[in-house]
């Protein structure tokens, strides 16, 4: 794999894949790469012929007292997982390559609808972060199809709007959340948990399941089963931010849906973990479609 850190590098070696007509996956990263990762590398690898990922702190997602100071950067061993999982280029730029004429004036993008609520209301301006990278990361690749993890629900569905509203010819790919053998989602800011925090992580997911368990089962109290759950983490030491329960494209639910997707988020010490389950309440092939 080969590691390039300036833009000019990086077009010039995709310019010569696009001239060979390879079909480009690119997957960008924050780096500290984990098992979830790797498997949106190994997704990345059957589905295209060149595969491109970038690792880059992004300081304009961090809100201020957020842990950008803290953020692992673990460059060597990440080029080292990276190379075994088949990638072919990684771009690990400086925040000067980026953003050459600083952060303040940059350009920025705003994605209105599918920002709204949930993670904006604890992270206000953290979408617009992602969106300004990911716009300008995707300009500078052009690849043919990106991918994401589905654990960052509402990321996924900002870039997909954004994708759309700004007529990106780029395929977006979902890759299921990837966890430990106790169901917590893998996430690079679990290495901040205590080993006792470690031990009390699960029970975000379990919340969720429960919930989703509850609507498989024909319960569609929406505000109750949050707020039980809210209530049952928050009694576990957890601070709960929000627990809700959506459509698949996060509008409000309603009780004739045959898909719903539960999201949470919540402090364990100084460690904010997010989750979220997908639902199918009908077994029908259409709502399992819904579910992909
Ligand atoms: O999900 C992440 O790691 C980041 O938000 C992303 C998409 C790489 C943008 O910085």
């Amino acid at each position: 794999m080969k590691t390039v850190d300036t833009v000019a590098q990086l077009r010039a070696e995709l310019a010569v894949r696009r001239a060979a007509g390879q079909r480009i996956a690119f997957v960008p990263t924050m780096g500290n790469l984990h098992q979830g990762h790797l498997q949106l590398m190994a997704r990345a690898r059957a589905v295209a012929d060149f595969i491109v990922s970038s690792v880059f702190v992004n300081p304009l997602q961090f809100g201020p007292g957020e842990d950008f100071e803290r953020y692992p950067r673990t460059l060597a061993q990440d080029q080292q997982k990276l190379t075994q999982a088949g990638v072919d280029l990684l771009f690990a730029p400086c925040e000067a390559e980026l953003y050459p004429h600083g952060r303040q004036g940059l350009t920025s993008i705003r994605v209105p609808r599918a920002s709204e609520g949930l993670e904006s209301a604890f992270r206000p301006g953290h979408f617009e972060g992602v969106a300004t990278v990911v716009n300008i990361l995707l300009n500078l690749v052009q690849p043919d199809v990106a991918l994401f993890g589905q654990k960052d629900y509402q990321q996924l569905a900002v870039i997909r709007q954004m994708v759309a509203d700004l007529h990106l010819p780029i395929e977006i790919i979902g890759v299921a959340t990837v966890r430990a053998a106790d169901g917590l989602a893998l996430s690079s800011r679990n290495q901040y948990l205590t080993a006792e925090q470690r031990a009390r992580a699960p029970r975000l997911h379990q919340a969720l399941t429960h919930i989703a368990s509850q609507l498989q089962a024909g319960q569609r109290d929406f505000a109750g089963l949050c707020e039980a759950q809210h209530e049952h983490l928050r009694g576990q030491g957890f601070s709960v931010q929000y627990i809700a329960i959506r459509r698949p494209d996060l509008a409000l639910p309603q009780a004739d849906d045959d898909a719903y997707v539960v999201l949470a988020a919540a402090g364990l010490g100084s460690t904010r973990l997010i989750d979220n389950v997908q639902v199918c309440v009908q077994a029908n092939i259409e709502a399992l479609d819904k579910c992909r």
